[in-house]
Formats: C-alpha cells, structure tokens, sequence
C-alpha cells in the first residue's frame, strides 16, 4: 500500500513536471534540455509528496496541490545541479547518470540551476483552486526556505565546514538548513493549502523539522556504507572534500543512534493524527532503512 501508493504518486508527479516544462518558453533549447535532463533523471520526489502527503493529513486534498509540489522539486533539483558543481561537491554522477556540467558544461548547469529556481516560483502561481492569500502564505514558506535562513544558508555552513571541526549545534543547524529547510516548506505549505489549523501545523512542523534532521544524518551514513549503484550517486564524497558530517563527527553508531532519535520524535509529532497521516508514518521509518 505504501510503496504503492509512493510510485503512483511519482509517476503522476512526473507527468506533471513534463507538462509545466511544455509550458513554458525557453529563448535557449540547449538549456531546456539541461533543465530538463536533471528534472527528469529519477530520484525519489519526496518534496512534492510530502507536500501532498501533508495535505492528505488534514483532509485528504493532497493531489489538489501538485502544481505547488512541482515547484518543490523544481527547487531541489536546482540545488542538486549547483551541489555537484566543481566549486562545490565536484561530482560525477547524480540520479544514476552524469552530472549536469559533465554533459552540458558549467555554465549552462549554473543558468540551468538559475532558470529551474526561478521557474519554481512562476510555477507555483501556476496553481489554481487557491485563494490568491493563501498562495501568498505558501509563497512566503518556500522562497525563505530555498535562500539564506535555509537552504542556500545550509549549503554556505557546508562549505565553510569543509576539514573544520565544527560542535554539533552548529552541524544541527546545517542539516536543518541545506535540507531540513525544503522538507519543511513541503509539509508546511501542503498542510497551509489543506486549511490545517494553527496547533496541526505546529505539529506537522516538528514531524519536518526531525524528518529532515534524519533525513541529512541517513544521507551522510549513506555516503559512508552506500552501494553507489542503488543511490545514483558516487560514496565517499563526503570525506573526499573533507566534510563535516555526523559520522564524521560522532561515528557511524551514534549517527544511527541520532537519526533514530528524530524519527521517534518526528513519530511522537503525529500522535493526535489519526490513520489519515498512515503514509507519513511510514514515511519517515523508511528513512532510517533506506538504501537510496
Ligand atoms: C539528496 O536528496 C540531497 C540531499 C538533500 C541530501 P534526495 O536524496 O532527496 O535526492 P533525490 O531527489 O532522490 O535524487
Ligand atoms: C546537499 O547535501 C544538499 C543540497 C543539495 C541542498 P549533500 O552534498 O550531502 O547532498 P548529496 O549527498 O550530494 O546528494
Ligand atoms: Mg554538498
Ligand atoms: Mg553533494
Ligand atoms: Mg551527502
């Protein structure tokens, strides 16, 4: 039932994210194809269903929003161009095939990173059926998670991490920004577009916020023990840039310990919910067993 209903929603997120790409005017064919060869490469699209599996939470609307949660995806698949650059992680490989700038070079994976942010937020205006309020809220969660006091700020500890010691608030705080940010948009705006009230959105707050967290710690053991052909990408990266990670910093068994500890409070988060919050339950255990 999970797995199903986790590919139904990717295929339909997929088909989406094909139409939105149709939809839009490009002056340069060539970095369509770039935006376009990362957009559509795979990878799991927890963003977008975890914004409809917020949704779903509160009243069932999830698929309602897909447009919003294509904008997600969008947004991630950016920073995901912009992570693997030389001047960043310098990787080769990305949802099983070449990076960006391996095929398309990289100034076009910057302007193709550029153009897929920016395209995010035209296509959350795209979305219809809500009110223009509303998707100003959902507007003003996504745009501040993406830069400086979240993703884009995470990524900048990251780098300035880079063969430091740091203490682990401040590798907290950059787990919770280069990754935690976006998950929390996600589930924030699919619970502000279902109508949740002020103490579900709380509470869905705190699911993110430690999904997030064990999300990034699960991330960092993965590049540790990882099979490079399950996750698409290449291992060892991490330590190939010197950088400071929850393994790195503690060991592989307090980060598991770590990453367990953030599922179990992520689990309490949802314990007013009632089976309507099924899938993410089982979402956020997945995240400790997965191999990709
Ligand atoms: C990878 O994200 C980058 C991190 C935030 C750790 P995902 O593991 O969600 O990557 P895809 O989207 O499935 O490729
Ligand atoms: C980067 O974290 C997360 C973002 C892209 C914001 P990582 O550098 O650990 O991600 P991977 O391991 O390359 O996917
Ligand atoms: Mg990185
Ligand atoms: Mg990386
Ligand atoms: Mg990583």
């Amino acid at each position: 039932m999970f797995k199903e209903l986790w590919q139904r929603r990717v295929e339909l997120i997929e088909a989406d994210l094909i139409k939105e790409l149709r939809r839009t005017r490009s002056l340069d064919e060539n970095l369509m194809r770039a935006m376009e060869y990362s957009l559509l490469a795979g990878g799991k699209r927890l963003r977008p269903i975890l914004l409809m599996s917020a949704a779903d939470a509160i009243d069932g609307s999830g698929e309602k929003f897909i447009t919003v949660a294509d904008a997600l995806e969008m947004i991630h698949t950016y920073s995901l161009i912009h992570d693997d650059l030389p001047a960043m992680d310098n990787d080769d490989y990305r949802r099983g095939k070449l990076t960006n700038h391996k095929v398309f070079g990289e100034a076009t994976a910057i302007l193709a990173g550029d153009a897929l942010l920016t395209l995010a937020f035209e296509v959350v205006l795209r979305q219809e059926d809500v009110p223009p309020e509303t998707l100003l809220t959902v507007l003003k969660e996504i745009s501040t998670a993406a830069g400086v006091a979240g993703m884009v700020g995470g990524q900048a500890i990251d780098l300035r991490s880079e063969g430091v010691q740091i203490d682990l608030a401040t590798l907290k705080l950059m787990h919770l920004g280069k990754t935690g940010a976006l998950f929390k948009a996600a589930i924030r705006s699919g619970a502000i577009l279902a109508g949740a009230t002020h103490e579900q959105l709380e509470s869905l707050t705190r699911y993110a916020e430690n999904f997030g967290l064990a999300f990034q710690i699960t991330d960092d053991i993965l590049d540790v023990t990882g099979d490079e052909k399950l996750l698409g990408k290449p291992t060892g990266s991490d330590a190939k840039n010197h950088k400071s990670t929850y393994v790195s910093l503690t060991s592989l068994d307090e980060a598991k310990r770590l990453a367990q500890a953030a599922v179990a409070e992520a689990l309490d988060a949802l314990k007013d919910f009632g089976s309507e919050s099924g899938f993410l339950r089982e979402l956020v255990q997945y995240l400790i067993a997965r191999k990709k």
